[in-house]
């Protein structure tokens, strides 16, 4: 069976992109592929500077992943910070990666340029990320488009590793969600934590709303017609609902051609503000319940801490004796 593995930062509040680009692939294939998902701690760390912020956002991103129907009984939900063979890898990736390869890394540039400190940590974070895929051999890395070339320095590291020392990693290949496209945030840029432009699905009812009709929209009148590809609220509905969901269909026939009485981008805000309770109904729901039970959240990465390390040290392990270190 495929093994798939991905992992999101703990660097802020989950958001709609990462659900759309990320989660809801990983839920769907976790239901006939073996799957890893973890808490990318130490990615985090490049980042984030308050250790209370930064334990917070781990607990919280993995009550989040739970909330929103990643089955410990099928995923393994791990915290990279339990699996610290990683941080070995990345030193044997790192010998055999050529600094050509780490200056093409397009997130240093982004985050430095968001004004992020320039730290060897961030530069690194590629191969840090190679070793996440490489360690539990992983086939399939289920992704948004930001991510592609982050997979793709995975395989090189592995090709370049199997290469010169022997047949140790498997070759991944990264998987994009139904769209592939990044979903804009509210104020139409590619929604990200460090842009303060999410949406979240857990936000408070009332706060949610005020977050929607905030979206960016033209001045188009209500009675003409309106481009939906253009429109972030447009995006983001489809995003959720899926391209051929009927109530996806119905929106973009009222964008191109308004009802008598005119449609106007209220309403579509207010239809995306409802379908996002639907959708979340659930998960908020059970979210509220995760967060009265921390000992259970306690035990679920506690368990799948050791199944994920098992796999990441006997790779290891392996990776060690190729090259000379047994
Ligand atoms: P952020 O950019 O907000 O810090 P992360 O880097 O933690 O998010 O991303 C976690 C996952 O969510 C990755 O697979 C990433 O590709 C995906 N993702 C993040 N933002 C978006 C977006 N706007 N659209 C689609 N996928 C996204
Ligand atoms: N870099 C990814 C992001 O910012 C998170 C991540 C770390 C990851 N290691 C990974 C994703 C391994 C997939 C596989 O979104």
């Amino acid at each position: 069976m495929p093994r798939i593995l991905s992992g999101i930062q703990p660097s802020g509040q989950l958001h709609l992109g990462n659900f759309c680009g990320a989660v809801a692939q990983w839920v769907e294939l976790q239901k006939a592929q073996e799957s890893f998902i973890f808490v990318a701690s130490y990615h985090a760390l490049t980042t984030v500077r308050s250790a209370d912020e930064l334990r917070g956002s781990v607990r919280q991103i993995a009550i989040d992943l739970l909330a929103l129907g990643i089955d410990p009984q099928r995923t393994c939900l791990y915290r990279q910070q339990d699996v610290p063979e990683v941080t070995e890898l990345l030193w044997l990736l790192a010998c055999v990666c050529p600094m050509s390869l780490a200056d093409k890394g397009v997130s240093f540039k982004d985050k430095v340029a968001k004004g992020f400190d320039a730290n060897l940590g961030l530069y690194t974070y590629p191969v840090l990320m190679a070793a996440d895929i490489l360690a539990p051999q992983a086939d399939i890395v289920p992704v948004g488009k930001d991510q592609i070339q982050h997979v793709e320095i995975a395989r090189d590291l592995a090709t370049k590793f199997n290469h010169q020392y022997g047949e140790v990693f498997k070759i991944p290949a990264y998987r994009l969600a139904e769209s592939g496209e990044l979903l804009p945030g509210v104020d139409g840029q590619k929604m990200s934590k460090s842009y303060g432009n999410t949406i979240d699905p857990f936000q408070e009812e009332k706060l949610l709303r005020k977050r929607i009709m905030s979206i960016k929209s033209d001045s188009t009148a209500v009675d003409a017609a309106k481009d939906p590809e253009s429109d972030p609220t447009f995006c983001i509905f489809r995003a959720v609902a899926g391209r051929n969901d009927p109530r996806t269909v119905e929106l973009e026939r009222k964008y191109l051609a308004p009802p008598a009485g005119g449609f106007g981008y209220g309403h579509a805000k207010q239809a995306l503000f409802e379908l996002l309770l639907d959708r979340f109904g659930e998960a908020r729901r059970r979210r509220a319940e995760l967060q009265a039970d921390p000992a259970e959240v306690d035990r679920i990465l506690a368990a799948s801490a050791g199944r994920a390390r098992a796999i990441a040290r006997d790779t290891v392990e392996r990776a060690r004796a190729a090259c000379g270190l047994a």
